[in-house]
Order: C-alpha cells, then structure tokens, then sequence
C-alpha cells in the first residue's frame, strides 16, 4: 500500500505537527510504502519572504530526518522538484466545479487569519489533489483539518476517471482521532499561524518559558479540577505514560495539586520525549550537503512515478504526441 503526506515549510514545526501528523508518517512507513513531501508549492500561498522558504524548507527536511525518516527506504522530496504535479492540477483543475472549492473552509479560514485572498490559495485543494493522485496512493495521513481536502481529492479522482476513464487511483483519509487537535499555549488550535507554538527542537529553556505560559483556569489549588478541559492536561496525555497519566488524572479530581506542578511535569516530558533526536538534529544541522542529497535523490525516484500517471492524463484528454 502506498502512503503519501505532505507537510508545508511555513515554519519550523512544533508538537501539534508532530503527534498529529509526522509520528503518523513514520510509523506508516515501517509496514508500507512511504510517499512524503515537503508542500514549498503549497507554502507559497501564503506569500513567504523567499529566504523564509528556502530556511524552513530545509529545517522541515532536517526535522524528519532526526525524527527518524528512513531515507532508504521512504521517497522524500521536495514538491517543488517535481514540477509534474502542476501540470496534473492544470487537467484536474478543468473538470473541478467551482462549488467543489467554495465548499471548503480552509479558504475561509485562512482569509480569516489575514492570508491574502489570492487564487493559488482557492485552488490550493486542486493542487492538494495532483499531489495525492499523481502517486497513485492509497492512504493519505493527516490531522483532522485536511480531512475535507483529501475528500476533494477522491472526488476530483471520480469525475476524472468518469470522463476519461479509469485512469486515477481513489485514495483514503488516515486520521488519528484521539490527537486529532493538538491545542496551543493560548488553547486554540496549535498553529504556526497563531504564534502559539511549542517546536519539536525548541531549546530546552524555551520549552520551558513556554510550557509555564499555558492558559488555564483560575481554580484555586485546593479545589478538584476537570483534567479534561485543561490545556496542560491535554499535552500531558501525549507524552506521559498511562500510569502516570492516570495519577495526574486523579490529583486533578482530588483537588491540592496546581497548575504549575503538572507544567513542571510537562516540560520534563518533553524534554524527555525528544531527546533521543535532537543530537541528530543538530548533526545534520552541519550536514547540508547530506540533507539536500536526500531531498534530489528522493526527488528523482517520485519523478519517476509522476511521469507516468502525468503521460497517462495527458493521453486521456487529448493532448500530447499520440493524439495529434
Ligand atoms: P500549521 O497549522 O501549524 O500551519 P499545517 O497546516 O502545516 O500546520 O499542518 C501540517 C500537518 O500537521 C497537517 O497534517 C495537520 O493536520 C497537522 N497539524 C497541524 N497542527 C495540528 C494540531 N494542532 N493538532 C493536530 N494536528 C495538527
Ligand atoms: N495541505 C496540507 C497541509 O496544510 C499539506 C499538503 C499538501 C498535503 N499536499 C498534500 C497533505 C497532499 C497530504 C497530501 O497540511
């Protein structure tokens, strides 16, 4: 079975990207074939200055590798060094119905959040569904945000296959329920867009000047408190092992315990949970050269299967040497 995700390079990543998302992609790629992309095409929507891409394009890179992307066996590129999948949103984009795009709230919520209304943000899901279906894959993992967009993907794939014949793969939604939304210090969705962050390899007094900023309620410390509507208690539960998780559960219920002692806990944790990756991090910080022999190398295998399903289309609806 074939695995494909995307990630977009609009900022260093933090652990609303990893437990929703990235922990996904590398345990998929263990048991399947893994397709994974760095989304530079997709991160242009949103009108980065062009040093601020190049910078997080190669810090996302670096970020799974230390995470543990198996490099032989995993394809991993660069969405911008296979230039075939804008070609495949161009056909796709003809057969889309207007309707299909304003149905999704992405476009609005990103408008909402002061992203400038420009096209390549509307038709973001068209190039989303290139992506998918230009690799024939078959699952798709992501956080719970992108499920309409790979919805989009199958159903662009249907009206394809429906004019020109069975030519595109369906593929399928991956998403991991119980951290489906990983919320941020201020408690909203953890977001490079909202400034509310915690990155994977944030410094260890960063993660804590963070971690101690939290939002929570004023309950005093005496009085019980419900686990389930705290911010802290919700990264707690990504990183603490069940035991653990259940006496911070109980304390909470008991009352006597503060917010300040499970923060103190939080910070341990996940200092804790990253460790074992951050000196690779830091070593392929002083090996570019490596990094970016990956990303051609993965670039050059995806280029390969691009080529096919893009020579396939192009057959289909009429364009190309064979039809003239
Ligand atoms: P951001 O909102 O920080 O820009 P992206 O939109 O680039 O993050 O998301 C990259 C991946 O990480 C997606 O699959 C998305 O669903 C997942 N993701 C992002 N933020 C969260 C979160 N707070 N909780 C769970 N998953 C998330
Ligand atoms: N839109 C996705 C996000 O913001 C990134 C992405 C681009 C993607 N192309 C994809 C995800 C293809 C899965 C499949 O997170």
């Amino acid at each position: 079975m074939r695995v494909l995700s995307g990630i977009q390079p609009s900022g260093r990543l933090h652990i609303g990207n990893y437990f929703g998302a990235m922990r996904q992609h590398l345990e998929l790629q263990k048991e399947h074939e893994g397709f994974y992309f760095i989304a530079d095409y997709h991160a242009l929507t949103s009108s980065p200055e062009p040093k601020a891409l190049a910078q997080y394009t190669l810090d996302v890179a670096m970020d799974y590798l230390a995470l543990g992307l198996d490099a032989e066996k995993t394809v991993f590129w660069r969405q911008s060094d296979v230039p075939e999948v804008t070609e495949l949103t161009w056909l796709l984009s003809c057969i889309t119905p207007m309707g299909l795009l304003q149905r999704c709230t992405s476009y609005k919520d990103k408008i909402e959040q002061g992203l400038s209304p420009n096209h390549g943000l509307f038709a973001y899901p068209v190039l989303q569904a290139a992506d998918i279906l230009i690799f024939n894959s078959n699952l798709v993992p992501v956080g719970a945000d992108q499920k309409q967009h790979i919805e989009v993907a199958r159903d662009i794939a249907i009206r394809f296959n429906n004019a020109y014949g069975e030519i595109l793969t369906l593929p399928k939604e991956h998403i991991l329920e119980s951290v489906a939304v990983v919320p941020g210090i201020d408690g909203r969705k953890m977001s490079k867009s909202y400034g509310n962050t915690i990155e994977i390899f944030d410094s260890e007094k960063e993660i804590k000047k963070k971690v101690m900023r939290i939002v929570t309620d004023s309950t005093p410390v005496e009085q019980p408190k419900d686990p389930e509507k705290c911010n802290v208690f919700a990264l707690l539960k990504l990183v603490a092992a069940p035991d653990e998780l259940k006496e911070w559960e109980n304390k909470y219920r008991e009352g006597g315990t503060g917010y300040g002692d499970v923060k103190k806990r939080l910070v341990e944790l996940l200092i804790e949970y990253f460790a074992p990756y951050r000196q690779k991090r830091m070593e392929l910080g002083k090996d570019i050269g490596y990094v970016r022999s990956v990303l051609s190398n993965g670039a050059r295998r995806a280029a390969s299967v691009a080529s096919v399903t893009l020579a396939k289309a192009r057959d289909a609806v009429g364009l190309g040497a064979k039809n003239v």
